[in-house]
């Protein structure tokens, strides 16, 4: 009899943004005229720059030419767009140090089959969702606590109290998500805390699996590498990617660094990260499309880049708006100034769902709830400023008439 991996058994009815589409869904039967304005699930809405659809569309007519075609490429990635990355985004970062993917969820994800299942996992709370979910699936959690929590997870709570900067905490983590600007709080890691992050990871033998999906959006002076942090290449692994900052959330396409100082040290014996990762993808991956490679590649250029500057100020210029606006109304409002997300206050003893139904009812705007996000995110609904300035404009309308 085919037995199921039983600790699916453990994650909880239904994935955050499934609940939400299933409740919109009702909303729209019972209300059919009503104008939705959708600030949820946080998808881009600025398309593919032209430059990037033009090496796109070369590339495919390059793959049906007996001159150009392309088979299988290598399984982490082609040196072209390496080059790039390692040329624009970092410096002293080697190409065998970049692991191209077709997006973060992969990669932070499937990084976890690499570590024992008797790692502790700490994850920051609020945090994207998939963290949590992939740690239950992997079999690393315990039974739900009567926090709502899952034993055997420990969380680090980011609130009001402080500043929604996670602080290491007094016992032994060994695998610790990290993400900044965070999602959902939209806020981002200081440098001094960073910095006591890595110490804390040197000390205690442990690996950051820091997620910068949203480096782009840092207009202050927050690190938008965790390499910027001395120590850090020693036990600390990036995902980026240009899902949100290029329109590449239908395309996919992400980038991992491994550094080679990275090691493990277990059983007696000192590995490489990098080099198990690598054999990891050898068998199990055979890379990305060479076009969605090339359109990466040109988001590198003079012009992509200067699209990509524009499209990144454009959605922080809509988050300003929602920002003050909210503010101005008498919400307690964070994030919006590094990252496209804003994190609202909910009215005193309304809970997330309760706030996320009340403002989908009464003025037809979608947002998140925060429990979706973890315990700590109940009392607050996120905002995705990657809408149209019109759908902002009208949120704020409604807002204010709901107050
Ligand atoms: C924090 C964070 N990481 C990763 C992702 C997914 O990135 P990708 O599209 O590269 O899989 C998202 C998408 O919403 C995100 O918010």
């Amino acid at each position: 009899m085919t037995k199921l991996n039983h600790h699916f058994q453990k994650l909880r009815d239904g994935y955050l943004f499934s609940e939400i589409e299933k409740r919109v869904s009702a909303h729209q039967k019972k209300y059919p005229q009503a104008c939705l304005l959708n600030l949820g699930i946080g998808d881009v809405t600025h398309p593919l720059f032209p430059n990037v659809v033009e090496a796109l569309v070369k590339a495919s007519y390059e793959m049906g030419d007996i001159q150009t075609f392309r088979g299988y490429g290598p399984s982490d990635g082609y040196d072209f767009l390496k080059q790039a990355i390692a040329q624009n985004d970092y410096s002293g970062i080697a190409l065998d140090e970049i692991f191209i993917s077709d997006g973060i969820n992969t990669d932070i994800s499937n990084i976890q089959e690499i570590f024992s299942i008797e790692n502790r996992v700490g994850i920051m709370d609020p945090a994207y969702p998939v963290y949590v979910d992939v740690t239950v699936m992997a079999g690393r959690t315990k039974p739900l606590l009567k926090t709502g929590g899952y034993g055997g997870i420990t969380y680090f709570p980011c609130s009001e109290g402080n500043g929604f900067q996670p602080e290491v905490p007094n016992a032994h983590v060994d695998l610790i998500f990290l993400c900044s600007p965070n999602n959902p709080t939209g806020v981002t890691m200081g440098r001094e805390n960073l910095t006591k992050w890595v110490r804390y990871a040197r000390e205690h033998q442990a690996i950051i699996l820091f997620d910068a999906a949203y480096e782009a959006f840092i207009t202050s002076d927050a690190p938008r590498s965790i390499y910027e942090i001395d120590g850090a290449k020693e036990v600390a692994v990036e995902f980026r990617s240009f899902s949100k900052s290029a329109g590449f959330t239908g395309l996919r396409c992400s980038y991992t660094v491994i550094p080679h100082a990275l090691k493990v040290r277990d059983a007696g014996k000192i590995q490489s990260l990098n080099q198990l990762w690598k054999r990891r993808l050898d068998t199990k991956s055979n890379g990305v499309s060479y076009p969605i490679q090339k359109a990466a590649e040109a988001l590198y250029t003079q012009t992509g880049k200067r699209a990509l500057q524009e499209t990144i100020e454009s959605y922080s210029q809509r988050a300003k708006i929602l920002l003050e606006g909210l503010r101005k109304i008498g919400y307690s409002v964070y994030g919006g100034l590094d990252s496209p997300y804003l994190w609202c206050k909910t009215p005193p003893k309304i809970r997330s769902w309760e706030f996320f139904d009340f403002v989908l009812e009464n003025a037809h705007v979608v947002t998140v709830p925060g429990f979706g996000f973890g315990c700590s995110g109940d009392s607050f609904i996120r905002f995705s400023a990657f809408a149209e300035r019109d759908a902002i404009e009208q949120t704020l309308s409604r807002f204010k008439a709901l107050a």
